[in-house]
């Protein structure tokens, strides 16, 4: 490998020749298992092989008991909070750095986000904060696996325990990341996670859950399939409680199952990557690097920096490294998810009372998050990036920050 840190130093050339590499994500083992999805002549689910062989694939490979396919990570914590009778009223906590994914479920239950502040370096939910923000209407913690770092398991399952407050995990950033050796996914009452295009793996849009728990696997099962209990062989339609329509269908479940193949060779390469990108921005002024949660060996679904502000801001970093040829974003998701409209202006429905209007949002109630989104600058991570990408990625980036620093050195 060349050395990033002194190459092209002094030349006014920028740092990022080539485009990034990219792995192909998509190739023959998915259209086998695609033409064997289709001369099945179903491509219903309950019929088919595709799906349940995902689902029992899955599970092994986290090591839970039952894992049940449906039809994105949305959907995947929805079908968790439905399975564990989350309703109206009820309270549930989790990040305000995340996807919508995460909130929308608890919305639709009729329940009330409550958010917890987080952790500074590691971006995951803080024990602490989660612990302060339950009441006697808590019934569910939504843990967030940001970026593919893991939460504090140990101590935020010991709080959830505390409290007899079940634990969902929602790791659709975190697939192939593990805390003290086990899948994240394994810690909580459900684990949840993400299919969609954009993620580890994926068959286009998908989600999945798992649980060790034979009832609550019934119940995920029904909650992604309008209640209706199908083991029998015939669709028994008396339901119980209220489910959706969840329901993957055998042409996703069969490229999600060649994509499971390829997990973690996937998440080996970015492994290497990140690994070696954060040794080598060692020491680079002004640059806060991604702090791995201790136990946790990270999937990496995008490297996160923050800047010191007292030095340079995210802006001007992000824009130092467009010119380098090596772009992030800065803010992330821009300001934490209870500063939306739908919270700070009650919008999510158009008329009737929800109980979280009764709830005040601000900015404010999370300042660490809040600091965290200022400060971030996002780098996209891909297991097709090469050598030459990382070594032209940490040039980029040390001679931004030394530049912007005024130390001349890299
Ligand atoms: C943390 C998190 N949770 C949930 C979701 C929702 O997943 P999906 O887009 O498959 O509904 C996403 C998607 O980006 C996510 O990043």
């Amino acid at each position: 490998m060349s050395n990033g840190e002194t190459t092209g130093s002094a030349s006014n050339a920028r740092a990022k020749t080539t485009p990034y590499g990219r792995a192909q994500r998509y190739g023959d083992e998915e259209l086998k298992e695609l033409k064997e999805a289709l001369e099945q002549g179903t491509l219903f689910y309950a019929q088919g092989a595709k799906v349940r062989r995902l689902e029992e694939t899955y599970a092994g490979m986290v090591g839970a008991r039952y894992g049940v396919a449906c039809t994105s990570g949305t959907a995947a914590i929805h079908t968790a909070l439905i399975a564990l009778g989350i309703s109206p009223g009820d309270e549930v906590i989790t990040s305000p750095i995340t996807d919508m994914g995460s909130v929308i479920p608890i919305l639709y239950q009729g329940a009330v986000p409550v958010f917890a502040d987080l952790d500074a370096r590691t971006y995951t939910m803080d024990p602490r904060s989660v612990e302060a923000a339950i009441t006697p209407n808590t019934r569910a913690v939504v843990a967030v696996h940001l970026a593919g770092n893991a939460c504090d398991l140990e101590a935020l399952s010991a709080v959830c325990r505390k409290h007899g407050v079940p634990l969902v995990e929602d790791c659709a950033q975190a697939f192939g990341c593990t805390y003290r050796g086990r899948a994240v996914g394994t810690w909580g009452d459900i684990g949840c996670y993400s299919f969609n295009e954009f993620k580890h793996i994926s068959c286009g849009d998908g989600g999945i859950v798992v649980t060790d728990d034979e009832e609550m696997a019934t119940r995920l099962r029904l909650a992604t399939d309008k209640c209706y209990d199908r083991r029998s062989g015939v669709a028994q339609r008396n339901p119980r409680f209220l489910g959706n329509n969840y329901r993957m269908t055998e042409l996703q479940g069969a490229v999600a199952l060649a994509q499971c193949r390829k997990l973690a060779s996937i998440v080996e390469r970015r492994r290497r990557w990140c690994a070696e990108l954060s040794r080598r921005l060692e020491g680079a002024p002004g640059l806060l690097l991604p702090v791995i949660t201790p136990g946790c060996d990270p999937s990496w679904w995008f490297y996160m920096m923050r800047v010191d502000e007292q030095v340079y801001d995210a802006d001007t970093l992000a824009q130092a490294l467009g010119q380098e040829g090596v772009p992030v974003g800065a803010h992330y998701i821009g300001t934490p998810v209870y500063t939306y409209p739908i919270f700070t202006e009650g919008s999510a429905f158009t008329r009737g009372h929800h109980a979280y209007l009764d709830r005040e949002y601000r900015a404010g109630m999370c300042p660490v998050a809040e600091d965290i989104l200022r400060t971030c600058v996002i780098l996209h991570i891909n297991e097709g990036y090469t050598e030459q990408d990382l070594d032209e990625t940490v040039l980029g980036i040390r001679r931004s920050a030394a530049k912007l620093a005024g130390t001349g050195t890299l």
